[in-house]
């Protein structure tokens, strides 16, 4: 037996004790005729003693070689401690070893395995298992495994089937590229690793299965961002016979229920927004809704002076800051630079100090006088004491940059509190989205999404306007999941790809197997994916997923401790029928 107990657990109650422990050496302190090891395992940390009087020599001599990391077990007396530690559950007690087992030594770990490290991110990648040793990955590995134990508590209790679907598939269209592997077997042929199991839980429902979850990897080969892995997981889940009100209902339940068990929380307001309203509200379709902040549109109150710059603008749009009117001109001047800069985009920013005698203080009081400013407080909900920003320009990149202002002031405001929860759904999604570099539509959700009843006709006429049955799940500003009722009918499915800019040919060798599958009565479904590495981070009060995955990738995808991806070698190549082609 390797131990009795673990090193979290021993207490007051437990004096007089033989224990046996197992763990890694945190640290030592070693006094000549005392010697203190803090013993570490997942469960907490148990101080060891060792003295002269009460230790034989030679194991005194044995635990003065103890280093860093080692792996010890150790028999001993839970004792009351001299000195206590109300920092520590087992601050109370101590082990007065009897025996001491140098199950494994350990080299000097390459950073301090504490909870502020001294190692960077690329150190403590390489070595991510000392970087699990520490508190805060490992608390965080703990949250994920708990956050996804009551999904799957939620959804078994409202009676979904957990089934896998291949990882080794053909290309299945969620916008990003594919990560393919090579076929051995069939030469000059690949699979695709799934961007999401869309299509099988499609099939599961024309399967029977009614109600089918699955936490599952997904691959997608797509520029990396704090909130995107390669591999990453989703809760994948789909319903039969459902309209969008019962999925909305059902996984508003699985938010709640998350909420509540991890946080105690109650979420009271469960808002609905049409994707519209949000780009109009907050430029944004996964708009932030734990602070105010909102847009006001001011064409019609600032297109009618001489001031050029709004009069040739498609949008001129404003938000009020809090307390903006304290900022310095400096400040200020800071904020016009941070809109201005090339991941922003801004041309400039026009502003308005908001006084507390309610007079108004513009950069264009040469066009606008008092009653037209206070007509932009009223518009943008200004207040005594804020500062309005506005900038101006074309509708979709102008509300991208105050979007994006707006997020910034926030953070720095303190307004994004990781403790509060204001979930949101979005709904009434475009079904189709202009893509400028191909110079076609693409499916905004993709391509099995059905469009809004009786709205089929529009896809002829006017294809951008046609709304779908589609919707996001936004928690304090992150899409944390996605999805739609579903095309369930081949020839409204074969419409879609008409318009997507398939041949009927290219349809057929894609999607032949669903479109056929819908021949032999398929019924109405739907459903949505939640991201599983987002949804934990997120309630974990954080928005970086690496730290909350266990071996992560960097940003240019690679593993940098297991060194992937890596060539192959040409034996593996010639198996493969491969031939590489390499620039340099
Ligand atoms: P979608 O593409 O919206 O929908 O994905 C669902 C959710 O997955 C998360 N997500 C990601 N998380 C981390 N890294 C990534 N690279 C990444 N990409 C997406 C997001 C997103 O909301 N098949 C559909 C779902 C459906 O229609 O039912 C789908 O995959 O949180």
């Amino acid at each position: 037996m390797y131990r009795s107990h673990n090193c979290g657990e021993l207490r007051a109650s437990d004096i007089t004790k033989k224990v046996t422990l197992a763990g890694w050496v945190q640290k030592s302190r070693d006094k000549g005729f005392m010697i203190w090891i803090d013993l570490r395992d997942r469960y907490g940390i148990t101080q060891l003693i060792f003295d002269e009087e009460r230790t034989s020599k030679g194991m005194m001599q044995q635990a003065q070689k103890l280093g860093r990391e080692f792996v010890v077990q150790v028999e001993g007396e839970v004792i009351e401690r001299a000195s206590k530690n109300p920092n520590i559950l087992t601050g109370d007690i101590e082990i007065l070893v009897s025996k001491l087992e140098i199950l494994n030594t350990a080299k000097l770990p390459p950073f301090t395995i504490e909870d502020e490290t001294d190692g960077g991110e690329e150190l403590r990648m390489q070595y991510r298992y000392l970087d699990i040793r520490r508190n805060p990955v490992k608390d965080n590995l703990i949250f994920r495994h708990k956050v996804t134990q009551e999904v799957r508590n939620y959804l078994s209790k409202n009676d979904f089937i957990e089934v896998e679907t291949p990882y080794l598939i053909k290309s299945t269209p969620e916008g990003a590229r594919d990560f393919v592997v090579p076929s051995r077997m069939n030469e000059g042929q690949f699979y695709a690793l799934p961007q999401s199991p869309q299509t099988f839980k499609q099939l599961l429902m024309v399967g029977g299965m009614d109600k089918y979850f699955q936490i599952v990897k997904c691959f997608r080969d797509e520029d990396l961002r704090a909130d995107r892995q390669p591999e990453f997981t989703q809760i994948d889940c789909e319903m039969a016979f459902v309209e969008q009100e019962d999925i909305l209902n059902t996984f508003e339940g699985l938010t709640r229920h998350l909420i509540k068990e991890i946080h105690g929380v109650e979420i009271a307001d469960f808002p609905r927004m049409t994707f519209d309203e949000a780009m109009k509200r907050y430029g944004n379709d996964k708009p932030d809704i734990r602070f105010g902040m909102e847009f006001g549109e001011l064409n019609g109150i600032a297109q009618h002076k001489d001031f050029n710059v709004f009069n040739s603008a498609e949008l001129v749009v404003g938000i009020a800051v809090p307390g903006g009117n304290s900022y310095s001109r400096k400040d200020i001047d800071k904020l016009i630079d941070w809109v201005k800069r090339p991941q922003v985009g801004a041309l400039g920013m026009v502003y308005v100090r908001c006084n507390d005698d309610g007079t108004y203080k513009s950069s264009v009081d040469k066009f606008y006088d008092q009653d037209d400013l206070a007509k932009w407080a009223e518009a943008t909900n200004a207040k005594a004491g804020d500062l309005i920003c506005v900038l101006s320009g074309n509708t979709n990149k102008v509300r991208a940059q105050l979007s994006a202002l707006r997020m910034e002031l926030a953070e720095q405001l303190g307004l994004r509190k990781s403790n509060e929860f204001a979930p949101l759904w979005v709904i009434d999604f475009p079904l189709l989205e202009w893509d400028e570099d191909t110079q076609r539509y693409h499916a905004m959700h993709h391509p099995f999404t059905s469009p809004k009843p009786g709205q089929i006709e529009l896809l002829d006429t006017n294809p951008g306007a046609v709304k779908a049955n589609a919707y996001d799940l936004v928690l304090n500003g992150n899409e944390i999941g996605g999805g739609s009722i579903r095309i369930h009918d081949k020839e409204t499915q074969s419409l879609m790809f008409d318009h997507l800019g398939f041949t009927k040919e290219e349809a057929k060798a894609q999607f032949g197997f669903l479109m056929n599958a819908f021949e032999f009565g398929a019924p109405p479904h739907g459903g949505i994916a939640f991201g599983l590495d987002r949804l934990v981070a997120i309630l974990g009060g954080q928005e970086t997923i690496r730290d909350f995955i266990a071996f992560p990738k960097n940003n240019s995808g690679r593993d940098v401790m297991i060194d992937a991806p890596a060539p192959i070698d040409d034996d593996q190549l010639k198996e493969l029928s491969l031939k590489l082609n390499l620039k340099s």
